[in-house]
C-alpha cells in the first residue's frame, strides 16, 4: 500500500498579513450573485470593464508581433525598441539623468523586483498610508516590517512630512510615492516633491515613484497641459526608480506591461541597478510580443487620452457632487487616476459598512481599512470608471443605505 500524506499543508507564516481587500470582497459579492442579483462593481480599477477601449493601433502592434513569430523569450531587460521608447518617455517627463530602463510584467513586477533587490532583513521601506496594497503584500512576502507614513487628508492627501521624519530610521532604505495616488486620486505638489527629495538626500533613501497614472490627470484638457510632475524631474540627483506602464494609460491591464526608469547620481545607483539586473535575468523576461506595442503606444497617436480624461473629469465631478450632497460623507476632490476616497462618519467599521452595502444594495466599493488609514477615521474607495447612469444608480444605493442604517 502506498503511504498517503495526511498532514495539512500550511501556507508560509509570512503571508498571514497579506491582504488584498479589493479582490477579497469578491466572496461577499459571490453570495449576492448566487442569490440572483447583479452587483454594481465599483471596486476594481480596470477601465476595460467599462466604456473604454484599447487604441486599435496598439492591439495591432502586439498581434503583428505574434504573427511574425516574436513568441520566444525576449532579452531580460526588454527589447531594444521598447527600451528606447521608454527613454524617450522619460525625457518627455523631464527626467534628465536616466541611468537605466527595464521592462517588467506590469508595474506589479517592477514593485516586487525593485523592493526585493534593495532591502535586507531588518531594514525597511516607507510606504504611504493609505496605500496600494501590493506594496505591503510584497514587504510581508519578504518578511520585512511595514513602515507606513501618513497621507494628510486635511492637506489634500499630501504626504505628512512630520510623520515621515518621525518614522525614518538608519535602517530605512527607500520611500514610496504614489503620484497620482491610488486610492485618493491626489497629486503631489512640486513643493512636496522638493521636500521629499531633501529628505531622501539627508537619509540616503532611494525613491520609488509610482507614476502609473501619470497621463490620467483630468484637470487639464491636453497632455501638454498636464500638471503632473515627475519626482525624478524635480530631483535629478536623487537615486530614484520611476514606475510606469501600459495598464492604465494605454488601457491594456491584461497585457501585464510595466517598466522602471532608473535615475540619479550614476555612481551611487550603479550597484543597486546591477542587483536589479540579476533578478531580471533570473526571471527570464517580461511578456514578449506585447513589448512591441510599447513604442507605438508611447510615440503614436494619443487621441484616446483626450476622450478618457473627458469621461473621467465628468465622472469625478458627478462623484464629488454626490459626496458633497450626501450626509455623513465628505471627500477631497480627486485630480488624477480614477479613484475617490470619501470619508464616512459612521458608528461602525468601514469593513462592516462595505460588506452590508454589498448584501443590501448590491453595490461594491472597498473599505478604507483595506488600504490603511489614520486611527479613528473611516473611508471607502470608489472606482469612478462606470458611465454616469451606472454611477448615479450606485450612488443612490449608497445614499439610501446610509440613510436607512444611520437615520
Ligand atoms: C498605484 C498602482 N501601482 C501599480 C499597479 C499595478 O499595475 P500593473 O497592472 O502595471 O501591474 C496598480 C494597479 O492598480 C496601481 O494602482
Amino acid at each position: 500500500m502506498p503511504t498517503t500524506q495526511t498532514r495539512e499543508v500550511t501556507a508560509a507564516k509570512r503571508l498571514d498579513n497579506v491582504r488584498y481587500a479589493i479582490r477579497d470582497l469578491a466572496c461577499v459579492a459571490d453570495e449576492v450573485i448566487q442569490q440572483g442579483h447583479r452587483v454594481l462593481a465599483l471596486n476594481v480599477g480596470d477601465p476595460l470593464n467599462f466604456d473604454f477601449q484599447t487604441p486599435p493601433h496598439i492591439v495591432e502592434a502586439a498581434y503583428k508581433a505574434m504573427r511574425e513569430g516574436k513568441n520566444g523569450y525576449a532579452p531580460s531587460p526588454g527589447i531594444a525598441e521598447a527600451l528606447e521608447a521608454i527613454r524617450g518617455e522619460a525625457a518627455r517627463k523631464g527626467i534628465t539623468t536616466v541611468r537605466d530602463v527595464f521592462v517588467t510584467s506590469g508595474v506589479s513586477e517592477t514593485v516586487d523586483l525593485c523592493i526585493s533587490a534593495l532591502v535586507n532583513p531588518g531594514e525597511d521601506i516607507l510606504t504611504p498610508k493609505p496605500d496600494y496594497p501590493l506594496y505591503s503584500a510584497v514587504l510581508c512576502k519578504l518578511g520585512i516590517a511595514v513602515n507606513a507614513y501618513d497621507l494628510n487628508e486635511e492637506d489634500a492627501w499630501q504626504p505628512e512630512l512630520a510623520d515621515i521624519a518621525r518614522k525614518v530610521t538608519p535602517r530605512t532604505r527607500a520611500i514610496v510615492l504614489i503620484n497620482p495616488n491610488n486610492p485618493t486620486g491626489s497629486l503631489c505638489s512640486r513643493q512636496m516633491l522638493e521636500q521629499i527629495a531633501e529628505l531622501a538626500r539627508r537619509h540616503n533613501l532611494v525613491v520609488f515613484s509610482d507614476e502609473i497614472y501619470d497621463k490620467l490627470v483630468f484637470d487639464n484638457e491636453k497632455p501638454e497641459d498636464t500638471p503632473h510632475i515627475a519626482f525624478a524631474a524635480v530631483a535629478p540627483d536623487v537615486p530614484c526608480i520611476t514606475f510606469g506602464g501600459m495598464s492604465k494609460n494605454y488601457l491594456v491591464p491584461g497585457w501585464r506591461i510595466g517598466w522602471g526608469i532608473v535615475s540619479g547620481d550614476a555612481a551611487a545607483i550603479k550597484p543597486y541597478t546591477e542587483g536589479i539586473h540579476r533578478l531580471l535575468r533570473a526571471r527570464l523576461c517580461a511578456n514578449h510580443p506585447e513589448q512591441y506595442a510599447i513604442k507605438p503606444a508611447l510615440e503614436g497617436p494619443q487621441d484616446h487620452l483626450i476622450e478618457v480624461r473627458r469621461k473621467l473629469r465628468s465622472r469625478r465631478d458627478l462623484t464629488q457632487k454626490w459626496c458633497e450632497a450626501t450626509p455623513r460623507v465628505s471627500c477631497v476632490a480627486p485630480r488624477g487616476a480614477f479613484y475617490a476616497f470619501p470619508r464616512i462618519d459612521i458608528p461602525e467599521s468601514d469593513e462592516v459598512f462595505v460588506k452590508e452595502l454589498i448584501r443590501q444594495k448590491h453595490v461594491m466599493v472597498v473599505h478604507g481599512s483595506g488600504f490603511g488609514q489614520k486611527a479613528g477615521t473611516q473611508h471607502f474607495r470608489i472606482v469612478f470608471l462606470p458611465d454616469e447612469k451606472t454611477l448615479t444608480a450606485a450612488y443612490a444605493g449608497i445614499a439610501d443605505f446610509i440613510g436607512e442604517r444611520f437615520p
